[in-house]
């Protein structure tokens, strides 16, 4: 971690830092025309494997909507190629896993997960990036969280329900703990090999753990997590973001994440208090707001500052990815204001 202590990396540890530290979750994406005319020359891919090309997405994201952190650009699937699985991006249809995995043999027969060298172009992109950010400006790497991976890989790609990968969870322990183990260990190595490559915090997406009952979170799932956070040295900002988890908050507490991320639908301070006003939170705009218009954004963004009424350890986000419709001005509106509010 720098040594230079920026708004970003003190408010992760709630001290005081003004004005508002903001960045927006997926911020390089495809509602930047920059993003699309670089996914114009190359399929998405070839832009993950690509260090140059991922190094420009991320600095160029941080630097139009200048944004207090930048975030490595990969995707959460890219980890699963160590295995041996291949994932394809269809367009449109998102992630596809040609062999779901759906039986103990298939992991039996993984290839033995080489993260080091099989995700070398994700440490090169961080070792660039960095290189090219402000030094008063973070790098933020990530992962996906053991379960979300879980249910990629059963259901083999993008589902409404996950019913399917719910179903093995709960009903096959040696196959679910097998997967989940192996997710688990890979994880930790790679998320420790960003940190190794220059990320100054780093951030676990849990997009799908909102599906599961408290009592099976608490049962199956969160041991991992936990197993995962005490892998990693206190002083770098570990940030967990479950999606649709407010009912596992008194759970998602005891990972003893540095900041816990929040989705939209919950209101802010009821979610702090559940989680611990002692830890940093980062949220929680609805994406959807960015889609309507100035007057509207601001209401909103004016409603979450005044709940938090400048306490420590707020980071604004929104509360999932940015959609890619939203308008570019919107985004960069959401970011001036914040910052103006704030300082
Ligand atoms: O935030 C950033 O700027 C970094 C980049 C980033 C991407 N994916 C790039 C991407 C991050 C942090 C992710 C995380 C990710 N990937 C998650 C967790 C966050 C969440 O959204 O819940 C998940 C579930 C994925 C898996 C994934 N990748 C899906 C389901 C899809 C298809 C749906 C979609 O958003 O298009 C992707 C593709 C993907 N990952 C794109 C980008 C920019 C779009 C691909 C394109 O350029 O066409």
């Amino acid at each position: 971690m720098s040594n230079h202590k920026t708004n970003f990396l003190k408010t992760c540890f709630s001290q005081i830092a003004r004005p508002t530290p903001i960045w927006l979750m997926r911020q390089a994406g495809r509602y930047m025309k920059e993003y699309q005319a670089v996914r114009q020359k190359v399929k998405f891919l070839e832009l993950c494997h690509n260090p140059q090309l991922c190094a420009e997405v991320t600095l160029t994201a941080r630097e139009k909507l200048a944004v207090d952190a930048a975030i490595i650009f990969a995707d959460i699937l890219l980890i699963i190629n160590t295995l041996g699985i291949e994932v394809v991006f269809k367009e449109p249809g998102g992630p596809s896993i040609l062999t779901p995995v759906r039986n103990i043999d298939q992991i039996n027969n993984f290839k033995e997960a080489d993260v080091l060298n099989d995700l070398s172009y994700v440490f090169e992109a961080i070792k660039l990036a960095k290189s090219g950010l402000p030094i008063d400006i973070p790098l933020i790497g990530f992962a996906g969280a053991p379960f979300t991976l879980f249910c990629y890989l059963v259901e083999g790609g993008s589902s409404n329900n996950y019913n399917l990968a719910k179903q093995l969870l709960l009903s096959n322990d040696e196959f679910s703990h097998k997967l989940l183990n192996l997710l688990t260990q890979i994880t930790i190595t790679y998320l420790q090999a960003q940190i190794d490559a220059g990320a100054d915090a780093i951030q676990l997406f849990d997009s799908w753990i909102g599906i599961l009952s408290y009592h099976s979170f608490q049962n199956i799932v969160l041991p991992y997590l936990q197993k995962i956070r005490n892998a990693f040295d206190r002083n770098i900002p570990f940030i967990y973001f479950g999606q649709g988890a407010s009912h596992l908050y008194p759970l998602i507490k005891s990972i003893d994440a540095t900041v816990n991320s929040i989705d939209w639908r919950m209101e802010i301070m009821p979610a702090w208090n559940t989680l611990g006003y002692d830890k940093a939170i980062q949220g929680n705009l609805d994406p959807a707001i960015l889609l309507s218009n100035y007057d509207t954004i601001k209401a909103e963004v004016i409603h979450i500052l005044n709940q938090v009424n400048n306490r420590p350890g707020f980071i604004f986000n929104l509360g999932h990815g940015i959609l890619p419709q939203t308008p570019f001005e919107n985004a960069k509106y959401l970011v001036d204001l914040v910052h103006d509010l704030t300082s």
